[in-house]
């Protein structure tokens, strides 16, 4: 099988209109690479709202990835708190933050995208995270990291926590006889180490970087100990916008964060991972703004009509 891992789309028709259309030119030209499931670890949208996750969905729909097959998505922290693109938003933003209903989005999300969780195995029917979804030799493993906002704890709702619930249920889900023997890949959409050194630029995207900055993901030993318990093969995520991969301690890791949103300028990043039963690889492939462009007019050239 061959996945393409995306990130931190930041899907957002009001502040930054250019990047669905972006996401459309990263799906055509990993299908043209010959993608047969995708991976989105989270910050789908922007500020989290329902015309940006509608849109999103419609994507999804014209590239027929609206199917549990093609598709697994994880959710992020902007797609429950959304995020603050204009100085004056970080005034309100904590206010907005503490109208949020954690749970009642957590819900929300699986509902929009709800054909991508058919299939899926969770420990009990109202559960919304962790799930298991097995593609042949292969079981994706669905974590929430996003952590409930906090005034104090957690001032730019970006900061990640996978709670004792969770991992209680993890424990269990992994445990199951259905996963016996599967390559494991988990999901999430916080990372565990960062990749970038180089300090982000005053501009649009500086709102966005600061959140990254405050991002941890906390007790992240605790969750290490569970992937390594459970023989984790690898694990996807985003949310720091950087593209790259990294080992840590038997354990192997590949972030998406940059797909759309990085620091090279007119460049995709797009992860391919080609799992075998013998071994994993991964790639992070640069594309240029261009080359996607040649590779879309491939895509959708017409065909030529002899009359
Ligand atoms: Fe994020």
């Amino acid at each position: 099988m061959k996945i393409a891992h995306l990130s931190d789309l930041h899907i957002c028709q009001k502040s930054r209109p250019k990047n669905l259309e972006k996401v459309r030119m990263l799906f055509e030209y990993a299908l043209n690479k010959k993608a047969d499931h995708f991976v989105i670890t989270g910050d789908i949208v922007h500020l989290g709202e329902a015309e940006d996750f509608n849109a999103f969905r419609q994507a999804l729909n014209e590239f027929d990835l609206l199917d549990s097959n093609r598709t697994t998505l994880v959710i992020g922290n902007h797609d429950i708190f959304g995020g603050v693109y204009l100085a004056e938003d970080i005034l309100t933003f904590p206010q907005k933050c503490m109208a949020v209903d954690y749970q009642k989005k957590l819900l929300e999300f699986k509902n929009f995208f709800f054909e991508t969780y058919e299939n899926t195995l969770f420990q009990s029917a109202d559960d919304t995270y962790p799930f298991a979804k097995i593609i042949g030799d292969i079981a994706f493993i669905g974590i929430n990291s996003t952590r409930p906002y906090s005034r104090f704890k957690n001032p730019f709702a970006s900061k990640g926590m996978v709670d004792d619930a969770q991992i209680k249920k993890m424990n269990r889900l992994l445990s199951r006889r259905e996963l016996t023997g599967k390559i494991k890949i988990a999901l999430i959409h916080h990372h565990f180490q960062k990749l970038g050194k180089k300090k982000p630029a005053f501009g649009s995207s500086f709102l966005i970087n600061l959140e990254s900055i405050g991002g941890k993901l906390k007790k992240k030993k605790r969750l290490l100990n569970v992937f390594r318990r459970h023989k984790i093969n690898l694990v996807l995520h985003g949310h720091e916008h950087q593209s790259g991969h990294y080992q840590s301690k038997n354990l192997r890791f590949m972030n998406g964060g940059g797909s759309i949103d990085n620091n090279e300028p007119d460049r995709f990043k797009l992860n391919f991972i080609k799992v075998n039963p013998s071994k994993i690889q991964c790639k992070v492939k640069t594309i240029a703004y261009k080359d996607a462009f040649e590779e879309r007019a491939v895509h959708v050239r017409e065909p030529v009509m002899i009359s």
